[in-house]
């Protein structure tokens, strides 16, 4: 990596902080700058390894923003230790690429950008249960080949999903976002699988429902399923929100996509490995009117042999929180977490890390992953 490849903003700065990727916008260059920081950007597209991220590190280095594609572990945590450091954040909400137990022993705080996604990756989610359902790529791949002769009765039959069921499994910010996506715009009963009851999204959906019923229309209900082979059993489509860890790798394997219904979307954007992607592949292969929408993959960015040749499976390279909106606030937060401890703030939680977007947002960190461990204060006002 040649030093060409990074460019200096605020170099009069007296801390300084790397970052390995430009970041959409603005504001987070100022967030850091306002914090005093010298700010080195790798203006490469290429993917940092741990030796090329080391040599950045070097021997002074007060903080650093990550991406999801770095192995931010024991020799980075340990590097930047010794080079004084005292923040990192992914710019990410999934932090499944940081050992963030090898952070804690080096008393580094780990940030995460949660809340300024939500939305962004819920639509991305509807955006491929729908291209799923109705067959959209395979339609416009048909089309584009000059194949397209005219209207038939059944040329790309697909799923109709209104006032059918939608599993939900895992229910946080993003997974309950979509649901309400779902079960507003579409009816969908819903059925969700978590360790925790959500009682706001119960209520929510109670409340709906019974709106639709003071106008004549048919209620929609809402349970919590008791494992996922219920859900999966009964869910006409299923959409995966849970973090990726060593107890929801492969969550989704060969012998829970066979008690799938025949014609069920099956639609993940959360992590890859959360399914086994080789047993997607045979359970596609077979079940030709078993759809899948997917922004994300075991073996990221490679996809397993067969998944490209897949008729039934729509597939995009993890791009669900990409609006300009989103991934401009997603950098603020990353700022604002390395900003904030650098300059000793606290931990923000109030309910919503959107305020950070605002004119005079709050003296704290958005959120930090290791706070409670490594006892750093938290406010909520
Ligand atoms: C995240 O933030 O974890 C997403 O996967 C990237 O948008």
């Amino acid at each position: 990596m040649g030093a060409r490849e990074w460019r200096v903003y605020n170099p009069s700065g007296k801390k300084r902080v790397i970052v390995t990727k430009e970041l959409p916008g603005e504001r987070w260059l100022r967030v850091l700058a306002g914090a005093g920081c010298r700010i080195e950007i790798c203006t490469s597209s290429d993917f940092l390894s741990v030796p090329d991220i080391k040599a950045a590190i070097g021997t002074r280095c007060d903080g650093a923003i990550g991406q999801l594609t770095e192995d931010w572990g024991e020799e980075l945590f340990s590097a930047l230790k010794r080079a004084g450091g005292r923040a990192y954040s992914n710019y990410a909400v999934g932090y499944n690429n940081v050992n963030v137990n090898a952070a804690t022993k080096h008393g580094i705080p780990v940030g995460n950008t949660p809340g300024v996604l939500t939305e962004a990756t819920a639509e991305m989610a509807v955006a491929l249960t729908f291209a799923a359902a109705r067959r959209v790529g395979e339609s416009e791949r048909y089309l584009r080949a000059g194949e397209f002769k005219g209207w038939l009765p059944s040329l790309f039959l697909g799923e109709l999903l209104w006032r059918k069921t939608l599993g939900i499994v895992g229910a946080g910010r993003i997974g309950t976002a979509y649901a309400r996506m779902m079960v507003e715009g579409h009816k969908m009963n819903l059925i969700y699988y978590d360790l925790l009851q959500k009682k706001p999204l119960e209520d929510f959906v109670s409340d709906y429902s019974a709106f639709l019923t003071s106008k004549g229309e048919p209620p929609i209900l809402c349970k919590r399923a008791q494992t996922i082979e219920d859900l999966l059993r009964e869910a006409d489509c299923v959409s995966l929100h849970t973090a990726l860890d060593n107890s929801t790798r492969h969550l989704i394997n060969l012998e829970r996509l066979q008690l799938m219904k025949e014609n069920a979307i099956l639609i993940n954007t959360s992590r890859g490995p959360i399914i086994d992607e080789e047993a997607l592949v045979a359970h596609c292969r077979k079940h030709s009117s078993f759809r899948v929408g997917l922004d994300v993959f075991e073996d990221e960015p490679a996809l397993k042999p067969g998944l490209a040749d897949l008729q039934n499976a729509v597939i995009v390279p993890h791009i669900a929180s990409s609006t300009r909106w989103t991934r401009q606030g997603m950098g603020t937060l990353a700022a604002t977490n390395v900003a904030a401890m650098l300059m000793g703030y606290p931990v923000w939680k109030g309910p919503s890390t959107l305020v950070f977007l605002e004119d005079n947002p709050p003296k704290a960190a958005p959120s930090i992953v290791n706070a409670k461990e490594l006892g750093i204060p938290t406010i909520e006002t």
